[in-house]
């Protein structure tokens, strides 16, 4: 059993084969975190840990033992998980233990997406019930525990039983104590069209933080918080995760303490958070996912990967090979009509893509980024049979169809507009603030929710369409909800998001076999709560391979390939004016769900046959691009930034697929080699490169290699003739692709 309970020393024991979580009761009823890291033994004597009970404000005096979920006003002076104020304005909370209860499987979270189990028995559940007994408070942790995973799932929910209401001002998803502090924070951040670049930075005393108000998780900082050792790497030493599965505001916090402690803690964020908790109504604070490895980071970011891959996104598309789509947002713009539309598709299946995606601008006046977004009619100047009488057409050219919708937003050109313009997110008397010329539809409104229901299931009914693009292209301003009342105006933001997962929940058990692809002006949504309704997301609106080199690095430190969409675009690139090899695009994009954003029929003949090369090298190796196990070689983030390598590997290790970059060449540069990693030591791979080639490093590599050498010293990425490298130029990407040969290697089936 994964949860053991040891009633005399009333501790609690969550195990696996990776990790160790240690709780106890204290001697006071207070419950106190032990232990959080690599596996302990099942028994052994633990009665002595955390035998003093919590001693609050001696904490200035020595080291108490941290509470699981800690309080304000007790004498602990560290961040807290919970503040509730009291009818009569006080603050102070001190939970005691009252019962808890162990059970196989794993619970839904009401109205929030969370991580889940197939099968009871692939984790077990262990549930805390802590009261606050003079302020009618009852909290209910939850701790779940996978039998394969280095991961423990936490939640909370808190529920008053005061007959008048009580405001929820801090309910964390998680709070962690360790004991020492000689960490690095970890975090993924940046901007639109540059997501996700790793940010590093020491602990030192007092808070380091980052988090969202914007209504959304954001393009500014993703709702993960990692702990690596300075010594720490890809595959060595230790590391710590805090991922929150949600899409709103959040909050994610380390905080060292004046005894060189670390407190962690991730969750909605508090600032402008008060949540009125009506008598004996619960409120449920998001899944936070904990990770430790003792293995690196490659172990953490697997341990993320499977997990999020396989019990976080669901539906039929959970596991399907997602198809390579041919978008026209870059190649047409707002400027479309359907037969350049139908042009495109047809250029696009001739070259192997399998999925036409109808982006921006095919609906009520929309051919600028003024108007009718909430006019979920088509045009029909643009489209004269309408969504279906195209999608019908693409369907004929043996390509599927997609669209592309956004459905929280609003234009002020627009019929809703006239129609409901009190469905709009703003302070009454105030002006609203208008990002990409347009306004927010209030999601917290059960009408609003249900209305954009009626409309897309129409839409999603009287056209096949098999995939969505849900888009959202501007963050909230003047949160404030309509419907509201005054007292509860602070619960806005997650009521928000809330209508949000509820609108993707029932546009998704309605049209379950439609593929959705969550989107936030590139990826200013791309968080592990969107991932439970939408498996896939586009990974940022840049979509340039040498900025891609560092969002998809950072991306993939907690994200699965099955989670990237990359696309091969024109050049000179439309964000950064760069002009890249197309070979260079594909090798990066590959890595990833690829698609192409570009107009085909302006393509030479000579590119459309390296089109046509690269979809058909994809499709030989869609499972390993897409399911394989990533494994970061040489990082953007690391010195001088201008090589970056990564590879997938197939679960069973018989194939693979590494990618090299090299952003500017140099002159004369001596030889060298490059490592790889998770291969079969004992196997031999043939290895041939991409593009094939006749070249130094094409001869140096090409045939058969044992998978110790290939790991041990590795392939050769430079030769040692300095004329070699006049032919590569700068933006320089090869493929290596690994296949086990069982004929050429005896001890390889031993
Ligand atoms: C932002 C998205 O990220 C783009 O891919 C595109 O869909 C535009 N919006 C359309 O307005």
């Amino acid at each position: 059993m994964p949860i053991l309970f040891d009633p005399q020393a009333r501790t609690f024991h969550l195990r696996n084969g990776q990790v160790s979580y240690l709780i106890r009761v204290l001697a006071n009823g207070a419950l106190g975190h032990v232990y959080f890291g690599g596996t302990l033994a099942e028994s052994g004597p633990r009665g002595h840990l955390a035998s003093r009970e919590f001693l609050g404000f001696d904490n200035r005096l020595g080291e108490p033992v941290p509470l699981e979920y800690p309080t304000a006003g007790i004498g602990d002076y560290r961040v807290p998980a919970l503040v509730v104020r009291a009818p009569d304005g006080s603050t102070a909370n001190d939970l005691r233990y009252v019962s808890h209860r162990t059970f196989p499987g794993k619970p839904a979270i009401p109205g929030l997406p969370s991580t889940y189990v197939q099968a009871h028995e692939e984790a077990e559940t262990l549930e805390i019930l802590l009261a606050d007994t003079p302020a009618d408070l009852e909290v209910r942790l939850y701790y779940t525990i996978f039998v394969d995973r280095s991961v423990v799932a936490r939640s909370a929910r808190i529920r008053s039983l005061r007959q008048v209401p009580q405001t929820l001002l801090c309910a964390m998803s998680a709070s962690l104590d360790l004991p020492d502090s000689d960490w690095n924070l970890v975090h993924f951040s940046g901007a639109w069209a540059r997501e996700r670049h790793v940010v590093k930075r020491r602990l030192g005393p007092g808070s380091m933080s980052f988090g969202s108000l914007r209504g959304a998780s954001g393009h500014q900082h993703d709702p993960s918080l990692l702990l690596q050792r300075e010594a720490t790497t890809e595959q060595h030493g230790e590391a710590y995760g805090l991922s929150l599965v949600y899409s709103g505001n959040f909050l994610a916090e380390a905080e060292v303490g004046a005894f060189g402690t670390t407190r962690l803690r991730l969750g909605i964020n508090p600032e402008g958070f008060a949540w009125n908790l009506e008598p004996g109504a619960e409120f449920c604070a998001p899944e936070a996912i904990l990770v430790y490895s003792d293995d690196g980071m490659e172990a953490l970011s697997d341990a993320y990967h499977t997990l999020y891959r396989d019990r976080l996104a669901r539906g039929v598309w959970r596991d399907l090979p997602r198809p390579i789509v041919i978008n026209n947002w870059e190649a047409t713009y707002f400027d479309f009509d359907e037969p350049r539309l139908l042009a495109i598709a047809s250029s696009a299946r001739e070259l192997g893509m399998e999925l036409f995606v109808l982006d921006d601008g095919w609906f009520g006046q929309r051919d600028g980024d003024n108007t009718s977004l909430g006019d979920w009619t088509v045009n029909l100047a643009k489209l004269p049979g309408g969504i279906g009488g195209l999608a019908r057409k693409i369907e004929e050219l043996g390509l599927r169809f997609g669209i592309w919708i956004e459905p929280e937003m609003i234009s002020q050109r627009s019929r809703l507009f006239t129609e409901h313009a009190d469905w709009v997110v703003g302070v009454p008397a105030r002006p609203r603030t208008e990002g990409r010329n347009q306004l927010v539809l209030d999601m917290s409104r059960g009408e609003v929710v249900d209305y954009l229901f009626g409309v897309l299931s129409d839409l999603l009914s009287h056209a096949p369409i098999s995939y969505v693009k849900w888009d959202m292209n501007r963050n909230i301003t003047e949160p404030y909800g309509g419907a509201l009342p005054a007292e509860r105006q602070g619960e806005f933001f997650h009521r928000y998001i809330l209508g949000v997962y509820d609108l993707y929940d029932r546009l998704g058990r309605a049209f379950p076999n439609v593929l959705f692809e969550s989107c936030a002006g590139g990826g200013g949504r791309f968080d592990p709560g969107m991932l439970a309704y939408a498996p896939q997301a586009w990974t940022s609106d840049d979509t340039d391979a040498i900025e891609r080199l560092r969002i998809q690095w950072g991306t993939s430190q907690v994200y699965p390939l099955s989670s990237m969409a990359a696309h091969v675009s024109a050049v000179p690139n439309h964000q950064v004016g760069r002009i890249t090899p197309l070979q260079t695009r594909a090798a990066v994009a590959f890595f990833g769900v690829l698609g192409y954003e570009l107009d085909p029929t302006t393509l030479s003949a000579e590119e459309r046959a390296l089109v046509a090369g690269q979809i058909e090298f994809y499709k030989a190796h869609r499972e390993l691009f897409q399911r394989g196990r990533f494994v970061r070689l040489r990082g953007p983030f690391e010195g001088d930034g201008n090589e970056t390598a990564w590879m997938t590997v197939s679960r069973d290790r018989k194939q693979g697929v590494v990618g090299h970059y090299r952003i500017l060449n140099g002159p004369n540069p001596g030889p060298s080699r490059l490592r790889l990693r998770g291969l079969d030591p004992a196997a031999t791979y043939r290895v041939s490169v991409w593009p094939a080639g006749d070249d130094a490093i094409a001869k140096a590599n090409a045939g058969l290699r044992g998978g110790d050498e290939l790991m041990k010293m590795g392939l050769t990425i430079r030769s040692e003739d300095p004329n070699d490298s006049r032919s590569l130029g700068d933006f320089h990407a090869r493929l290596f692709d690994l296949d086990a040969d069982e004929s050429a290697h005896p001890s390889s089936r031993e």
